[in-house]
């Protein structure tokens, strides 16, 4: 893809990371998201307007890098879909599984995570700084490809 069209994609990223993001310290600029997309071995998944993953797919183990819903559009399953979807793609590339990391406050993701079937294998003690004189663990979480719940 051209750089032109990267470069405006990862301003619409940035955008909704901004909106959905409630800890200033978390959110990805455009300039961060369009050097994640130039890289080949990262990918992603768009809803027009709504929200997006991206990902990255190393052989046989993939990473969520980050994902992010606009507020208005949380909570109506747009990142229960786009998980799906990630786990089609992946299968297609013939991934075995899945990492990501969360913050140990996000219980919604946390929640929607375990919900298709990721799981806890270990924690980064106050890994994310979320204000100055606040951190809080990542959790980090693993799910093997095709693995239902
Ligand atoms: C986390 C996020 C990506 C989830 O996407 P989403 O489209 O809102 O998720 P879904 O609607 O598919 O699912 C949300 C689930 O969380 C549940 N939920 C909502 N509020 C919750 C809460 N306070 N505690 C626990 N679960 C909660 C919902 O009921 C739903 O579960 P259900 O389908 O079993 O009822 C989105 O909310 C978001 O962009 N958050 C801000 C950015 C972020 O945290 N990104 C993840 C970084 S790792």
């Amino acid at each position: 893809m051209e750089n032109k069209v990267l470069k405006s994609l990862a301003d619409e990223f940035s955008n909704i990371h901004l909106k959905s993001f409630n800890q200033q310290n978390l959110r990805f600029s455009s300039r961060f998201i369009f050097s994640l997309l130039i890289n080949p071995q990262i990918s992603y998944i768009y809803k027009k307007n709504k929200g997006f993953c991206i990902f990255s797919i190393n052989k046989e183990d993939a990473e969520i890098i980050t994902m992010a819903i606009v507020p208005k559009y949380q909570n109506h399953g747009i990142g229960f879909l786009i998980l799906n979807e990630l786990e089609e793609v992946l299968l297609k590339y013939n991934c075995k599984k899945i990492f990501l990391e969360v913050a140990s406050n996000n219980l919604i993701a946390l929640h929607l995570y375990k919900k298709v079937g990721f799981k806890n294998f270990g924690i980064r003690k106050n890994y994310y700084k979320i204000l100055k004189d606040k951190k809080v663990d990542a959790i980090l979480m693993k799910k093997v490809v095709n693995l239902k719940k």
